[in-house]
């Protein structure tokens, strides 16, 4: 069940200018000045920002079941891979402290099927997964500790998944922040920002440390369709920082690049196999294959989390295809002729050697590949990457 929390905010006339249908008589909400909470614990449920609702409202959303939550992950009430994983970890602890006056039997058959129905929420980003298999591991672990210790252990799990993204995505700021150079020009797609983790953000983590270090940059800032997470999201983050951005259709970057009014690319990731080919929002591969064409820097910034080694490249990566009315229209409001066919992958996968490097929380991997993400991981002996 979810109930809708306004944020103290949320009603101020606002500067930032979309022009897609749906704003048309509702002014967004004016940029902030305090960090955003993308999700939070708050007596005894979760309560996430509605991602679909900005930049015209900023509100909370309050969960109290785990089948609350996986329909807010395929909603995309919360989105971007490490939120989604948080949440997903916040779903398990919902569905646990709800069973823990079942049996032992009962409590973890219940919990079973809440991880099943977390886990088919969304395919592509393996955070989802990765937050699951942790909260399974933990259960499996405790033994015949009875259900409600049982549900209070995956809470704290749950807070520490949480604290541990917005730990690694500050250290991850700060190795991406050597790569940034003072006045550069930043071209980013999608939003791979607070709002698509616990906070600070993956790639626009990396711009926002940059700029804490003093450095002035500027962001190009793809609109991303067809969910609008760039123009949407994106650009009400870094306005709320006051970062420099401007709006750009997803076709319009090959033209800046070729004039030379990109200094680098840097975005987030879904998932990446073990040589490095890396899922990301569709049109990602695009603008590394321009990127290399026009020798600019193509960074990822990933937590290890979203590093799949199971999967042994790309190809293997589930692609979800999302509704053929993300494509047709948008908010409610329709352009494409009725009955026209649509595809709509929502992720493609860009190959390891259009990446320059991967900016992690363990250090940044240059020209990622095979040998190289194992000794990201600490495998084969090799020492880890710097
Ligand atoms: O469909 P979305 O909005 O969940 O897709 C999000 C992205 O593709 C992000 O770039 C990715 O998750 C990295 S988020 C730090």
């Amino acid at each position: 069940m979810a109930a809708i929390i306004m944020a103290p905010r949320a009603c101020l006339a606002g500067c930032v200018s979309l022009i897609i249908s749906w704003a048309k008589h509702i002014q967004p909400v004016a940029p902030q000045s305090t960090p955003v909470e993308t999700l939070r614990w708050r007596d005894g449920a979760l309560e996430m920002i509605d991602q679909r609702a900005l930049p015209l409202r900023l509100e909370y959303r309050r969960y109290d079941s785990a089948e609350g939550v996986a329909e807010a992950i395929r909603s995309m009430v919360v989105r971007g891979a490490p939120a989604i994983g948080c949440a997903a970890a916040y779903g398990v602890a919902l569905a646990a402290l709800a069973l823990a006056s079942r049996t032992r039997a009962g409590f973890l058959r219940g919990l079973e099927e809440a991880l099943h129905l977390l886990a088919a929420s969304r395919p592509t980003a393996v955070n989802l997964s990765w937050a699951l298999e942790r909260q399974r591991r933990l259960a499996a672990g405790l033994g015949t500790a009875e259900p409600r210790s049982v549900a209070n252990a995956l809470l704290a799990e749950a807070h520490a998944i949480r604290e541990q993204d917005i730990a690694a995505n500050r250290a991850m700021g700060a190795h991406g922040a050597a790569l940034i150079p003072d006045g550069a020009r930043i071209l980013t797609h999608c939003n791979a920002g607070a709002l698509a983790t616990a906070g600070h953000g993956t790639a626009l983590g990396v711009i926002r440390s940059a700029t804490e270090t003093g450095k002035q940059v500027s962001v190009l800032a793809d609109e991303t369709r067809p969910v609008l997470q760039g123009a949407r999201l994106t650009c009400w983050e870094l306005m709320q920082d006051r970062i420099p951005v401007t709006l750009i259709a997803d076709g319009a970057s090959s033209l800046l690049m070729s004039r030379g009014e990109v200094d680098l690319v840097i975005v987030g990731a879904d998932r990446i196999a073990a040589n490095g080919d890396t899922a990301n929002k569709v049109g990602t591969y695009p603008l590394a294959a321009l990127a290399q064409r026009h020798a600019i820097p193509f960074y990822v910034a990933c937590p290890l989390s979203t590093i799949d080694m199971a999967l042994d490249h790309g190809g293997l990566i589930p692609i979800e295809e999302r509704a053929a009315e993300e494509v047709t229209g948008f908010g409610g409001a329709r352009w494409a002729p009725q009955g026209v066919r649509v595809r709509n992958p929502a992720f493609d996968v860009t190959p390891a050697q259009l990446v320059t490097a991967l900016i992690t929380e363990r250090g940044v991997v240059f020209r990622p590949d095979r040998q190289k993400l194992r000794a990201l991981f600490g495998l084969d002996g090799h020492a880890q990457a710097k």
